[in-house]
């Protein structure tokens, strides 16, 4: 079935979500990217996508941009980092994206990226890594845990160490939570919208890793992506 509506993307400037929006773009979607006054945006007026300009910490801001987006959206939020004053885009941001997507009546599909260790992964995570990135990976759970309450039709993809490479086409989605490893951002990127497309992923956190450099205590047994 062709992808329908808009994508709208909550942190399209670079990484992960700038993939994704030139992936979606190639693909023949419209995509609409959600960017803060001041950020590089010439990759993204280059591949011919809308620009909505606003501050994710502001609630008012994220709904007048889902407001502003006519018709049956998909919204892909990869939204992540600290505030000078310590508030976080992880938890606050992508919290005022779901209040939004609900409001608005028209959200469609909703893919949060957000970390390997959020929700039932977080007790095998390493000291290291809780060390590290614990305080970021505890907010972009709790921006998961309101998600999975919202009655949205949502997906969470949470990667392991992000690389920017190109993609390799061998990540999986897996619902082990003793996954480790790393995957291209490219390959999240792909992924994602294979996730979008395929119906049965509605409803569930997957760890996305590369194949060939992944860790798991487990016999690993990738979700069949149909799309
Ligand atoms: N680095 C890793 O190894 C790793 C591992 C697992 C998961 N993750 C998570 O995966 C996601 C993608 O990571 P990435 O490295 O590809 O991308 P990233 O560099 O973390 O990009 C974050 C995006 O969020 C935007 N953003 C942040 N605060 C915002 C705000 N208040 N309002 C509007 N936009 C805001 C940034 O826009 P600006 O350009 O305006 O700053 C940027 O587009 C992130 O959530 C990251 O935390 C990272």
């Amino acid at each position: 079935m062709p992808d329908r509506g808009t994508l709208l993307i909550f942190g399209a400037t670079r990484g992960v979500g700038l993939e994704l929006a030139r992936h979606a773009r190639a693909q023949g979607r419209a995509v609409t990217a959600f960017v803060r006054p001041g950020s590089t945006v010439e990759a993204l007026q280059a591949i011919g996508a809308t620009l909505l300009r606003g501050d994710a910490l502001s609630s008012e801001d994220v709904a007048r941009a889902i407001a502003g987006t006519p018709g049956d959206i998909d919204i892909v939020s990869t939204l992540g980092g600290r505030a000078q004053d310590g508030r976080r885009a992880d938890d606050e941001g992508n919290i005022n994206v779901v209040r939004a997507a609900v409001d608005s009546g028209r959200t469609r599909r909703v893919v949060l990226i957000t970390s390997i260790g959020c929700g039932e992964m977080a007790p095998f995570r390493s000291a290291r890594a809780i060390s590290a990135f614990g305080a970021a990976v505890d907010a972009k759970t709790r921006a998961e845990d309101t998600l999975r309450r919202s009655g949205l039709d949502w997906t969470i993809l949470r990667p392991g160490g992000l690389i920017s490479e190109p993609a390799t086409g061998e990540a999986i989605l897996s619902t082990d939570p003793e996954m480790h490893g790393v995957v291209h951002r490219e390959d999240v990127a792909l992924m994602t919208l294979r996730t979008l497309r395929d119906p049965a992923t509605v409803g569930h956190a997957f760890a996305i890793v590369d194949s060939g450099r992944m860790q798991c205590a487990n016999p690993v047994q990738p979700f069949p992506l149909s799309a």
